[in-house]
């Protein structure tokens, strides 16, 4: 399925030809310009995720395994201009920069339903956790230790630039940090540098102060973001709300 993006008075025509992902990588990276997102998952992740890099500027096209998903069309008609939706292959073809907000459990699936080719070269932001719900709650975790979920999709497929961040705040959070008072922290990892400043660009603009984002080093850095979860879950009882954080401190702030 093919999909028309409302332009909203912007002719963008001229770039998209010109094709310079490079300087638009630039530009996001120093908290400006815009591109081509695909936002994999239509669900509370994809929609929040989405509606706010639509704000931004961004065209944003949601991936489905259907190309009519009902949540997806809600969404596109609520974001308006620079919205659209598709299939998942739809969404990461025509994209310069990809967000999997699908399960954990699925991340593969849908990846993989992306096609290899359609993510070659491009940053790869995964925002899922790895929760199985199959046995009630507290959920388990379907991979964690020695390995995760960010690095299965690095390993799976190599020539895309996976990044991990945002999974350990709920929703309200990712894209509205100054709600939740104080200093607080967000996490970040990824074999790829310049991929990692770029998405440090996004967080920017998400409103995270760039001082607040710890960086874990390479993928294997998602281990512990995934393995946080028990604890948020359990915070989340025993605080009874989604939208909190938390903050590292250290004795050389002294
Ligand atoms: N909720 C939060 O605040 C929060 C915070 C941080 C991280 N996360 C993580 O973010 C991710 C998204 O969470 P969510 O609650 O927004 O959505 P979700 O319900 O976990 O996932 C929705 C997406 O998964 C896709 N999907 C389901 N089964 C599939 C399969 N077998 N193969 C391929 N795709 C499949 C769905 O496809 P269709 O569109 O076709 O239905 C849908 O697009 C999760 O990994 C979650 O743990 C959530």
């Amino acid at each position: 399925m093919r999909y028309v993006f409302a332009m909203a008075g912007r002719d963008r025509s001229a770039t998209l030809r010109a094709g310079n992902t490079g300087h638009r990588l630039e530009a996001i990276a120093k908290g400006g310009g815009w591109m081509r997102i695909a936002v994999l998952g239509t669900g509370t992740v994809g929609r929040t995720i989405g509606t706010k890099l639509v704000e931004l500027g961004h065209e944003v096209t949601m991936g489905s395994r259907t190309a009519d998903n009902e949540h997806g069309r809600e969404w596109v008609s609520a974001a308006g201009g620079g919205a659209a939706q598709g299939t998942f292959e739809d969404a990461a073809s025509g994209a310069e920069l990809v967000f999997n907000c699908t399960g954990g459990a699925v991340a593969l699936e849908a990846l993989r339903a992306a096609g290899a080719a359609n993510l070659a070269g491009k940053v790869v932001v995964d925002v899922s956790n790895p929760l199985d719900f199959s046995q009630g709650t507290p959920p388990t975790l379907t991979v964690c230790n020695t390995d995760s979920v960010g690095e299965r999709i690095q390993r799976e497929f190599p020539d895309a630039r996976v990044v991990k961040t945002l999974n350990t705040v709920n929703t309200a959070v990712m894209t509205n940090p100054a709600g939740v008072p104080g200093h607080h922290n967000l996490f970040i990892s990824g074999n790829d540098d310049e991929a990692k400043t770029t998405v440090k660009g996004i967080l920017g603009a998400f409103g995270w102060p760039q001082h607040t984002i710890i960086d874990l080093g390479d993928i294997t850095g998602a281990r512990g973001q995934e393995m946080y979860l028990p604890l948020w879950l359990r915070l989340m009882g025993r605080l009874g709300r989604p939208d909190f954080n938390i903050a590292v401190v250290h004795a050389g702030e002294n």
